[in-house]
């Protein structure tokens, strides 16, 4: 079948809408158009034709119902930043940490490249929308994609289809939608057979923030392809809470229950594969504590009659770090994967059906590795990619907190920033305001991971978590932040906290047990809002004093600890140099307001 003989399964009574699937799909010429429903019906008939492919291998009904495994392309693992753009119309407003090319250039490039890309497959429109149909402006987008993989993966992450769609239509005009064009880019030839995962090795993920929209080529992996995650609820959605006074971050939300039945939500932005997931479903070591979880990757802030800050997380599924997840680490995890209805990408299928990952109970004596190879214990190559994930519905997590169907969001409490630092940072550190955490957020730092393409383990500066998510010009950004705080009730802020899990010992082991044991410093959060907890000030704030933080029953030796909570200051004045190179990248448009707040630390450090 051509494309001109294959009309649509349907359309859309959108005008808008509607012409530019067609202008979409007279360029891309796939064999057939599907609209998304979102019923079961498709489900099945997606999933049976990715397993077809080969693409998806379904897992043992006992063990993971509904659950399937698939490998990617082995150059097809991670967000690609080097090849990720903000195509804003001047280029300053993009800002130095952005790849920049000018839209309309950009545009003429990538219409060659989508032209006939999706000749031979069929061509899916998926309406969706992030965060609650029933919000009072409901933030709708509508994906097109040539990949079932992305479909089924998509179905898990947003709400999608017809019901979106009527919502979409009934709105007409007023309905404002984000276009997110994705391609994989491996057009078929007539009788051509596909492989498992079609890719291209020329990869764009570009964002228009003006026209907010994205376009997408060349990759099916998770945060370049599932164009509502990073590219829509990060990238054009901070450029949105920019131009109308709200915060779309990197962050979690939590729901923190005291002994006391006192409530609060927190929210954390640590850079990727740095602990946000394991902490959005902590299970608390500390008596008649309780978590429950509201989000594990973003949050959508805005302030609300009240003059609180409210959060709402705007996916519907988790799409977790694979490797290091167990029964220890993270159960609630665990048991919402084992529920089924998930997606496994990149990670070990065991003989008998189920996935396996470093870090996971029961390993299996022989395996099949992310890469299709035979695996054993004693194989030198690890058995899943380090940046292997889950995707599983959210309404499976046994912690969901009932507030997680609220479109209003929760108040939130406090934030934490945190990083992966070996050295220099105590395990947690308050702020002393709002100005004061900005600057701390704005100078975050952490060692690079897997999650990206490009070198492992180097200490790069990670603003507020959001240096590869921030779709306009980071100076700007650091303004908006100093800006809502400046309009702000300050009593009715957010308090902000720095925290560092991941401090080594001299052999190089973490000082802090962590996971659970993260409660202890969420305790001692909690305390210091209520003002009940001691803490010492210190050049870059106030860090716990050994008792005020809660270590009953905790496995760790008073010199391991005073070593994890220390502030040395040598370490501190090496710090100051790599600040302020991090800074001058910014020129005006760093806030002088930050800058301040750099000389302030200087002199506290004696500098
Ligand atoms: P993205 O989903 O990529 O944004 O990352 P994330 O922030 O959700 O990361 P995640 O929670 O999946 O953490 C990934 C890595 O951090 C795994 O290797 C975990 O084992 C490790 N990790 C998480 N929490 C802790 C902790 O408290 N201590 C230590 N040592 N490692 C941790
Ligand atoms: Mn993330
Ligand atoms: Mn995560």
């Amino acid at each position: 079948m051509t494309a001109t003989d294959a009309p649509a399964t349907t359309g859309t009574s959108h005008a808008k809408l509607q012409a530019w699937v067609d202008e979409v799909a007279a360029l891309t010429t796939p064999d057939r158009i599907e609209w998304v429903t979102g019923s079961d019906e498709e489900w099945t008939a997606l999933t049976n034709k990715l397993v077809e492919a080969g693409t998806f291998v379904r897992l043992d009904e006992n063990k993971k119902p509904n659950s399937f495994y698939a490998a990617s392309d082995p150059s097809d693992v991670a967000r690609v930043e080097d090849r990720t753009y903000i195509c804003s119309v001047d280029e300053k407003d993009c800002g130095p940490t952005n790849n920049w090319m000018d839209p309309e250039k950009m545009k003429d490039l990538m219409r060659g490249l989508y032209k006939g890309c999706m000749k031979g497959r069929t061509m899916y429109v998926i309406p969706f929308v992030m965060g609650h149909l029933e919000a009072e402006k409901p933030m709708f987008g509508v994906e097109i994609t040539d990949s079932e993989y992305v479909v089924a993966s998509m179905r898990v992450m947003a709400r999608v289809g017809d019901k979106v769609k009527a919502r979409i239509e009934e709105l007409g005009d007023d309905a404002k939608y984000v276009p997110a064009l994705h391609s994989v880019g491996a057009p078929l030839e007539d009788g051509q057979a596909d492989v498992k995962w079609p890719c291209n090795p020329e990869k764009y993920i570009v964002q228009f923030p003006e026209e907010r929209t994205i376009w997408s080529f060349g990759s099916g992996y998770g945060g370049n392809a599932l164009l509502g995650k990073k590219c829509y609820s990060l990238r054009i959605a901070s450029v949105m809470a920019r131009d109308d006074g709200w915060l779309a971050e990197h962050m979690l939300i939590l729901k923190l229950i005291s002994p006391e039945q006192q409530v609060y939500y927190v929210a954390a932005a640590f850079p990727s594969a740095c602990g946000k997931t394991n902490l959005a479903m902590l299970k608390p070591t500390i008596p008649g504590w309780k978590v429950e979880t509201l989000g594990d990757d973003i949050a959508w802030m805005r302030f609300g009659k009240d003059g609180r800050l409210y959060a709402v997380n705007p996916e519907f599924g988790f799409f977790g770090v694979a490797p290091g997840t167990n029964e220890h680490t993270n159960p609630n995890a665990m048991s919402t994967i084992n529920k089924g209805n998930s997606v496994f990408t990149n990670v070990a299928l065991t003989d008998d059906g189920d996935i396996w990952w470093e870090g996971l109970e029961n390993t299996p004596a022989h395996a099949t590795s992310w890469k299709g190879e035979d695996w054993t214990p004693d194989s030198k190559e690890l058995s899943s990619h380090p940046n292997s994930r889950y995707c599983t519905p959210i309404e499976q997590c046994d912690i969901l907190a009932d507030e997680y169907n609220d479109p209003n969001g929760v108040p939130i409490s406090a934030i934490l920033f945190g990083g992966r630092r070996k050295t220099t940072v105590p395990l947690v550190t308050e702020a002393r305001d709002w100005l004061h955490g900005t600057f701390m957020g704005a100078t975050l730092s952490s060692e690079t991971t897997a999650a990206a393409t490009g070198a492992v383990g180097v200490v790069r500066r990670d603003p507020m978590a959001m240096l590869p998510f921030i779709g306009y010009n980071a100076g700007d950004y650091f303004n908006h932040w100093v800006n809502l705080g400046k309009d702000a009730d300050a009593t009715k802020l957010p308090k902000i906290f720095y925290v560092n899990w991941f401090r080594r010992d001299d052999e190089g082991g973490f000082l802090w047990p962590g996971f659970g044991e993260n409660s202890r410093v969420l305790k001692w959060v909690i305390e210091r809002i209520e003002g009940k907890a001691a803490a010492i000030e210190t050049p870059i704030g106030h860090v716990p004093t050994p008792e005020s933080l809660d270590t009953d029953g905790l496995d760790m030796s008073d010199a391991d600890l005073e070593q994890a909570l220390s502030v040395d200051a040598e370490e501190w004045k090496a710090e100051i140099p790599q600040i302020e190179e991090w800074f001058a990248k910014f020129g005006d448009n760093l806030p002088t307001q930050l800058q301040v707040e750099l000389d302030g630390l200087k002199a506290r450090l004696g500098l």
